[in-house]
């Protein structure tokens, strides 16, 4: 194949993926641009307020539509007086259920002053949450609302016996943003003061045409751009574009940033590789419940999304369900499994528990502060996957210190496991000791040389802080940094279900009717720390990499150096997994925009290429595997041992 052919074939890819229709205000000339070129700075836009994940409470796993001003303010007062208030939950976030009805012909929307009597106005069409939102304020909490992205909402798409919907005429009862995108941010954020906006999108899958509600009569069609099981007919450029409306919308409301934006389309639409652009969180699956089965399908949405998140933008594996079935009071090492599993992946901490209820114990799990705290990190690096199978995984976290990092070691079978967490799995020095804290008893355990052994019941799970020397002792690995790493083109060509994500029964309509959860969430290919697109380890000719970097060919990550680095290092080359061995691949190396170092074209055969550059006073790193030949199928490269060091390194440099 030739280069041209390249080069469009991938715009093609990328304008199908829907990664280059939204850039905003950009020229068609520039959104054609090759992906792979330099962009010779750090493209990630920053917007929004959410330099850690945030952390609150969210009306709906507690009480679906049946909410109320007296349950919110209940657990608001809750989140006060117990302290959880001050270990950071902010948001007090109202879910579906709230609103009456959009009045016409002016289109405001009117809060369903019932349950939310203090919006209460003696004329009916002009209720308001702003006394809600002020005495939320006074208790220095935030406060959230909800809506959709197309006309209608989840709760009407998905009516359970009891919800309580919208009123009126077809018109009245479409409640979503679509079409009033201005007129209700400004209701929210201006008139009403809200901080925080969840934007579902049952709009968009629900009310098909051939939806029987919509064939009765009871709502205006809308062209199911989600479907959730194929992302091959998922619209995923229009579902992107409506977000980001609503991102632009926000800016603009809010120039300050003051807001936050959290995206709710359940993984689908390919939010793994646009989220980051678009909003502040996204969710990464479809809805969490108290099952310990649906909790692995929501943490294996994002275990493996190490490179899509950062400060400002964060993988979301949704609301908590600490207190609820599987993770209650009397499953309390369950429950902390849970929230330690969130804790290590930087996902926002939404309490979904009514907590006018919660006993102590339950308290005492969502109001672990060094748990908390392996959350809140300011670096922002998500959890990486350090030894994987099905039962028990290791997950390490690299803290702000450079010298800490979190750990998680998770029994998600149901056998007891003795689990090693060896010295090699931190990437910390063989030879030194390392001190280990117990996160949830905040205790110091003996420190421990090389390996250490722990004992899991099934389902229980160890949260670990240590302290070591590390492997790279003048610089880091480029795993070690993901929030640092942004996925600028993913090398994706068609996009694929990931087949590693937990398929629980009960998903759908709830029973085994059928042929079962298949895989459904795209983002199977897209760049991993530690690990192959595939999930294999690195390996180049035999050799095998522990810290690394795998891609598919013809992508470009960008890495955020800020000047702190003297030499980049990496031995590169077409990985031993890869699908194609035809092609050839050549790894280049940009710092600002210049080409600082490339590798001839590799072909599969070629041993692995030390790939070397001075990166002092460097900015904005970019890594660029670019695949020549006619590709017939993914094209796997690997960056090994890929680091960034103050001097040459020995450790990245010599096998
Ligand atoms: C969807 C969302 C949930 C919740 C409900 C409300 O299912 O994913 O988090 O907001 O809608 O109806």
């Amino acid at each position: 194949m030739n280069s041209g052919w390249r080069l469009s074939s991938s715009v093609l890819v990328m304008l199908a993926a829907g990664l280059l229709a939204v850039a905003p205000g950009g020229t068609r000339a520039a959104q054609l641009r090759d992906p792979l070129q330099p962009a010779g700075h750090w493209t990630e836009r920053n917007f929004g307020d959410a330099p850690r994940p945030p952390m609150g409470w969210n009306s709906w796993n507690a009480f679906h539509t049946r909410i109320d001003e007296a349950k919110l303010l209940g657990s608001a007062r809750v989140i006060v007086e117990s302290g959880l208030r001050d270990l950071g939950y902010r948001y007090i976030n109202i879910d579906d259920g709230w609103w009456l009805s959009r009045h016409q012909p002016d289109g405001r929307m009117v809060v369903r002053a019932g349950i939310f009597p203090s919006a209460f106005n003696r004329d009916p069409d002009r209720t308001s949450f702003r006394p809600l939102v002020d005495q939320l304020h006074a208790m220095h909490l935030k406060a959230g609302i909800y809506t959709d992205i197309g006309r209608n909402s989840c709760s009407q798409g998905y009516p359970q016996p009891d919800s309580l919907l919208p009123i009126g005429t077809i018109a009245e009862r479409e409640v979503g943003l679509y079409g009033h995108v201005h007129q209700d941010l400004a209701l929210y954020f201006d008139e009403w003061g809200f901080d925080y906006i969840k934007v579902d999108g049952c709009g968009l899958n629900a009310f098909a045409p051939d939806r029987p509600a919509v064939e009765a009569g009871q709502f205006r069609a809308f062209p199911a751009y989600v479907v959730p099981d194929s992302i091959n007919q998922t619209r995923v450029a229009k579902i992107r574009a409506l977000y980001t409306e609503v991102r632009d919308e926000l800016i603009r409301l809010r120039p300050a940033g003051n807001f936050v934006f959290s995206i709710c389309n359940w993984g689908t639409a390919n939010v793994r590789a646009w989220g980051r652009d678009v909003g502040n969180l996204w969710r990464t699956s479809d809805d969490i419940d108290g099952h310990w089965a649906r909790m692995l399908y929501n943490f294996d949405s994002v275990a493996t999304r190490e490179l899509y998140s950062g400060p400002g933008h964060w993988n979301d594996p949704d609301m908590l369900e600490v207190g609820h079935g599987d993770f209650d009071a009397h499953h309390l090492a369950a429950a902390r499994t849970h929230f330690a599993l969130w804790a290590i992946e930087d996902a926002p901490l939404i309490i979904g528990l009514d907590l006018r209820q919660a006993p102590q114990s339950l308290l005492d799990v969502l109001g672990a502060p060094e748990v908390i705290a392996v959350d809140q990190d300011p670096a922002g690096n998500q959890g990486v996957i350090a030894y994987d199978s099905d039962d028990l995984e290791i997950i390490v976290k690299q803290l702000a210190k450079r010298d800490q990092k979190a750990v998680v070691i998770f029994n998600r079978g149901t056998e007891p496991v003795k689990a090693t967490l060896t010295a090699a799995q931190l990437k910390f020095a063989v030879d030194a000791p390392i001190a280990v804290r117990d996160l949830w008893r905040r205790r110091d355990l003996g420190p421990f040389v090389g390996e250490t052994t722990f004992s899991l019941a099934p389902r229980a799970s160890m949260m670990l802080r240590v302290t070591g020397r590390p492997e790279l002792r003048d610089g880091v690995y480029l795993s070690e940094m993901p929030a640092r790493i942004y996925v600028a083109a993913d090398g994706i060509r068609a996009l694929q279900a990931d087949p590693q994500i937990h398929r629980p029964v009960y998903m759908g309509d709830g029973t085994t009717r059928g042929a079962g959860p298949r895989p459904a969430l795209a983002g199977w290919g897209g760049p991993r720390a530690d690990s192959t697109p595939y999930d294999n380890v690195l390996r180049l000719r035999g050799e095998t990499f522990r810290s690394g970097i795998g891609a598919l060919a013809n992508s470009r990550l960008e890495v955020r150096a800020l000047g702190e680095f003297a030499r980049f290092t990496a031995r590169v080359g077409v990985d031993d997994s890869s699908l194609e061995r035809a092609t050839r691949v050549r790894f280049e190396v940009y710092g600002d925009g210049r080409l600082l170092a490339q590798s001839p074209k590799l072909a599969f055969t070629d041993p692995p290429y030390a790939l070397a550059a001075d990166v002092k006073g460097v900015d904005t790193i970019e890594l660029i595997a670019r695949e020549f030949g006619d590709a017939h199928a993914p094209t796997l490269v690997t960056w090994g041992a890929a680091a960034l060091t103050q001097a040459v390194s020995r450790a990245a440099e010599t096998p």
